[in-house]
């Protein structure tokens, strides 16, 4: 069985795909981390996220990189949304999210192409979204309490800035696919918003 989950920045997917992963027992892989590290390799090579060949270069970082606690911050963030609009970086991450896709038995898989691209074929797909207030609360409850010095404004601005890109972007926009089912987690805390995912999961399912 394949899970498609997608979504805006903060949305909450992430948190709702690794317990949709937990729930039905499949392995989960997060797609914006392969992104991150591309923009990361970008960083440490000196070049330019907005140059097409600058990132398609950086495709080849190893796979040591996906462990670094650097991938998570917003300036990580920032350069994966910059890297992933160069069709050709999407090319090259392609066969890597489709063998994930493909294992026995399935996975859960989230990011912003996965039901459009990745697996169109996925039995469930869920599409994650929330306003943009509600979003930069909770990054900014999560940067604070990581001991960061920030502002909500900020935080608005930029989740603004990287859904304009995402969403406009000409390959693979961030956009739900026609049969998946929206949850918008606005008003929702953490368990009930993974408790809704399930649901909607058994639903889509018929179970
Ligand atoms: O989900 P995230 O915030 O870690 O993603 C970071 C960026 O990577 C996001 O702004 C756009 C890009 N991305 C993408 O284009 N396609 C995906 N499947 C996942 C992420």
């Amino acid at each position: 069985m394949i899970i498609a989950v997608d979504g805006p920045t903060a949305s909450g997917k992430g948190t709702i795909s690794k317990a949709l992963a937990e729930h039905f027992g499949l392995p989960h892989l997060d797609t914006g981390l392969l992104y991150r590290a591309v923009g990361r390799q970008v960083f440490l090579d000196g070049g330019d996220p907005d140059n097409a060949g600058d990132a398609l270069a950086a495709v080849t970082f190893p796979d040591s990189l996906l462990a670094d606690a650097s991938l998570r911050s917003e300036v990580a963030g920032g350069m994966a949304s910059q890297v992933s609009v160069h069709p050709a970086v999407r090319q090259a991450l392609f066969e890597r999210q489709r063998a994930f896709a493909d294992q026995d038995g399935g996975a859960v898989l989230d990011g912003r192409d996965i039901g459009t691209v990745i697996a169109p074929d996925a039995d469930v797909k869920l599409f994650v979204t929330a306003s943009v207030e509600a979003r930069a609360d909770r990054r900014y409850a999560e940067m604070k309490g990581r001991g960061e010095d920030v502002r909500l404004e900020v935080i608005a601005q930029d989740l603004r800035q990287r859904d304009e890109r995402d969403r406009n972007r000409a390959e693979a926009p961030l956009v739900a696919a026609p049969d998946a089912y929206v949850l918008d987690t606005s008003t929702l805390g953490k368990e009930e918003a993974i408790a809704a995912a399930i649901d909607a999961v058994r639903q889509a399912l018929g179970t």
